[in-house]
């Protein structure tokens, strides 16, 4: 499987002085959980936050901070890392970093490093804001320097405002990323994903219970092996990702209309992730319903999206889902026939840990030849493997 994985990758964690310092330690642990080695260097600022022994204890590894503690340290660490990341990577590294300066440890490592820098910038949001900063970070983007957040939320001053560094999970997602084998380079992918709600009136509408998990998933997926990406969602909870063209729609007529401007406009592959309503009130009224005894409604079968696309001339490899209620996968395969699908998921929702707004997922891959069973993991996991077998189809 090309799921990109940090096992045995040697990572090289650069800490600056920032308060976010203490998250991580927290990051060490699940870069470690995840098989990769660590080796931390940290600035002097960053040693005021959290003790080396700190990094020490989780790294179970030596702490370097200084450019003459051993000679050329500053060439030997980044030459035996896989990754260097900079977590929290504050202004005033940033702006080292943007400006080849190398008077300390980390810095200098910055320099001697060929290969891949990530950089998880976290600072009072007047501070980011400022032009200087912004555009040491852009001209660090522009070096192919690659960068995870920060994020808007509550700041350690006090502040409310984009600041804060990356949550540890979307660093580690972001190093897996980096490592990434960008077999998908050059595709456009369009990935839909969530339930839709067909209105009754302005307050009332059907809908279903997917939580928009599986499709998300597979747009980031896409993304970290270098795909353009536009993610289609309808309502859900999640954040959305990075990285990525995002489509906000509501109803099954307005993923029809956001699926067929992307196809128009040059998709090569449609993944088919959201759980479309299949039917909708004939109606829907312009003003609130009424509140009688009992109600009857008359329901028209939805526009189904992927056989509209399937007609079309220039039609891009389609991949669509089926979610069952058991375990026999021939009513899948009919249904990929029958609907012009290239590929299809199946999921049986009774399956512990394959249902509705689950983290995980259990599926078969059918595509005409071949059933792939993915046996139960998380659901980025999961899309991984449906990106190998589609990667497989098209070469
Ligand atoms: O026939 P069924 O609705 O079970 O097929 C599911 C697949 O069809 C999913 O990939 C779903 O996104 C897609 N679909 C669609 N348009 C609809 C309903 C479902 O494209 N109106």
């Amino acid at each position: 499987m090309k799921n990109p994985s940090l096992k045995n990758k040697r990572v090289l964690l650069g800490v600056s002085g920032g308060i976010a310092a203490y998250k991580s330690v927290e990051l060490v642990r699940r870069l470690k959980d995840s098989g990769a080695s660590v080796s931390v260097v940290m600035t002097e600022a960053a040693r005021r936050f959290v003790t080396p022994l700190t990094f020490e204890a989780v790294s179970r590894s030596k702490v370097h901070s200084s450019l003459f503690d051993e000679p050329l340290v500053h060439i030997a660490l980044p030459s035996e890392a896989d990754l260097l990341i900079v977590a929290p990577a504050t202004a005033n590294t940033i702006g080292k970093f943007s400006n080849g300066i190398a008077d300390d440890l980390l810095s200098a490592c910055f320099l001697s490093c060929a290969g891949k820098t990530l950089i998880a910038p976290a600072m009072n949001w007047r501070m980011y804001e400022n032009p200087a900063v912004r555009e040491n970070l852009a001209r660090l983007a522009s070096r192919g320097v690659l960068q995870v957040g920060p994020e808007p939320g509550s700041l350690a001053c006090g502040e409310e405002g984009p600041g804060r560094m990356a949550e540890v999970q979307e660093i580690i997602e972001a190093a897996r990323a980096a490592l990434a084998d960008k077999d998908l380079r050059g595709e456009r992918v369009v990935v839909t994903a969530g339930p839709t709600r067909e209105y009754l009136d302005p307050v009332r509408f059907l809908s279903n219970r997917s939580s928009g998990k599986m499709g998300y998933a597979l747009a980031r997926a896409a993304r970290d092996r270098g795909a353009g990406v536009t993610l289609i969602s309808g309502p859900t909870a999640l954040p959305r990702p990075s990285g990525m063209d995002f489509v906000a729609v509501e109803d099954s007529a307005g993923m029809l209309e956001a699926v067929q401007r992307e196809v128009s406009q040059g998709a090569t592959v449609l993944i088919m992730a959201a759980a479309v309503a299949d039917y909708a009130p004939a109606e829907r009224s312009a003003g609130k319903r009424e509140k009688s005894r009992d109600l009857s409604l008359e329901l028209k079968a939805a526009p189904d999206i992927i056989s509209t696309v399937a007609k079309a001339s220039r039609r891009p490899f389609i991949i669509g889902f089926a979610a069952e209620t058991g375990g026999n996968t021939g009513r899948a395969a009919e249904k990929m026939k029958k609907k012009g699908m290239d590929m299809i998921v199946f999921n049986d929702v009774t399956e512990p840990g394959a249902g509705f707004d689950t983290d995980t997922n259990k599926v078969v891959i059918l595509d005409g030849n071949r059933e792939t069973h993915v046996g139960l993991m998380p659901k980025y996991d999961t899309a991984h493997a449906i990106l190998d077998r589609l990667f497989e189809m098209k070469t």
